[in-house]
This record gives structure tokens, C-alpha cells and sequence, in this order.
């Protein structure tokens, strides 16, 4: 008996493996082919009209790479939301940050809200969770009112956005959002062409 619970673990675990490393390979693969149309020669970004804020959240500093980015060609300036409690990283805590999604459990922020009446434009930058919008952003996008501005939404992924930007569609109050964007996480060799990506994007709005 013991045996073949054994045998059992391990033909799971085989498995496992197997599909995990054919989903990374999968996501590799698809990034090479996305980066590979900015690969070349730097693109420039066209200075965007009126005054810019680039707001973001980010638990392990995906989005805050893109939003100091987004900054650097902008030359907007930044603002960061932070939760009071710090928000555990361990990856058993994901389930936990899943079930706070569900029951709409939202962490509670620091600081005050960016006086928005500053800025014309506004990016709005987060991970994606759960294939959704996390709670810190949901806590965010509770209290912020867009009335006026126009609204850039951005986020980060492993793999899959989700519903991501139709979730922050419905939260983004009064916003008039303009093109979003998406990135993968990727190596730092993609980083010429991930500037280039956001070049584009800047460009496009
Ligand atoms: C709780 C949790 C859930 C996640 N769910 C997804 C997901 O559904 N799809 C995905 O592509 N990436 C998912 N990720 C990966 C993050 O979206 C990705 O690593 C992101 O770039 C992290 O951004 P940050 O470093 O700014 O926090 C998840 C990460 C965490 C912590």
C-alpha cells in the first residue's frame, strides 16, 4: 500500500514538472517572438502634452521597473502606493491574497492620495493576481476619483493578464482611459527592446 502511494507521489510530481516546464517554455518562446518586432534601433518617445503622474504598485518590483521607465521618458513624476501592513511574499501566501480577492478583503493604504488635479495624464500601473487586479490597487482605485483625466492603465505578469484591464475598466471612477499596456516579466537582456515597447505605446496615446 505505502508503495504505491508512493509511486502515486512521484508519477505526480513527474507530471507536474512536465507541464510546468512546458508552460515556461511556452511563455518564452511567446516573449521572444513578442520582443523580437523592438529589437534594433532605439526608438524615442514623444513628449506626451500637459503634466504626468505615473502611479504604481508593486510587491516585488516588476511594476516599479516599468513605472521608473515610463518616468524616465516621461519625465512625469512618480507616485508609489503602499500598503500600512507589509504583504507577505512567501508563495503559500498567494492563496491567502486569493481569498482576499474573493471576499474583497483590501488592504489598507499609507500616505495620501496624488493631488490629481496637477496632472492631464495619468498612468496607473499593477501586477496582475490572481488574473485580476490586486488588492492594493483595488484599495487604490476605491478612493481615487479620475473625473477630468485622461487614464493609462499598465501592469506586469508572469504569463496571462486575465481580466485584468476590463476589471480596472469598471474600478477606474470618472477615468478616460486611454491604451493600455502589458508586460512580462523578462530578463534583463529584453531590456532594450522593452524600452522600445513602451516608446511605441508612449507614441500611440
Ligand atoms: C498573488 C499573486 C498572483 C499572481 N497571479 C498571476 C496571474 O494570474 N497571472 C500572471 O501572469 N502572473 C501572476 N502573478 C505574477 C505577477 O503578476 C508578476 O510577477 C508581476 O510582474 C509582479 O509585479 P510586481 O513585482 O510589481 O509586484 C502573480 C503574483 C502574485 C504575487
Amino acid at each position: 500500500m505505502l508503495k504505491t502511494i508512493f509511486y502515486i507521489i512521484i508519477i505526480a510530481a513527474v507530471i507536474g514538472a512536465a507541464v510546468g516546464g512546458w508552460h515556461l517554455y511556452r511563455v518564452a518562446q511567446r516573449n521572444a517572438e513578442e520582443m523580437a518586432q523592438y529589437e534594433g534601433k532605439t526608438i524615442t518617445a514623444k513628449p506626451l502634452a500637459g503634466k504626468t503622474l505615473i502611479v504604481y504598485y508593486s510587491l516585488q518590483n516588476h511594476t516599479k521597473d516599468i513605472a521608473e521607465r515610463i518616468q524616465k521618458m516621461t519625465g512625469g513624476e512618480l507616485y508609489e502606493i503602499k500598503t500600512k501592513e507589509k504583504i507577505d511574499t512567501a508563495p503559500w501566501f498567494y492563496l491567502t491574497l486569493k481569498k482576499q480577492l474573493a471576499e474583497q478583503k483590501y488592504p489598507v493604504l499609507s500616505g495620501n492620495l496624488p493631488d490629481f488635479s496637477k496632472y492631464d495624464t495619468i498612468f496607473v500601473g499593477g501586477p496582475v493576481w490572481w488574473y485580476t487586479v490586486s488588492t492594493p490597487m483595488r484599495a487604490f482605485l476605491q478612493q481615487a476619483d479620475f473625473a477630468g483625466k485622461k487614464v493609462v492603465p499598465f501592469t506586469t505578469q508572469g504569463s496571462n493578464y486575465g481580466t485584468y484591464f476590463e476589471d480596472f475598466a469598471q474600478m477606474a471612477k470618472n477615468a478616460n482611459l486611454q491604451k493600455s499596456a502589458s508586460f512580462n516579466n523578462l530578463s534583463a537582456k529584453y531590456n532594450p527592446a522593452v524600452d522600445n515597447k513602451i516608446a511605441v505605446w508612449l507614441n500611440s496615446l
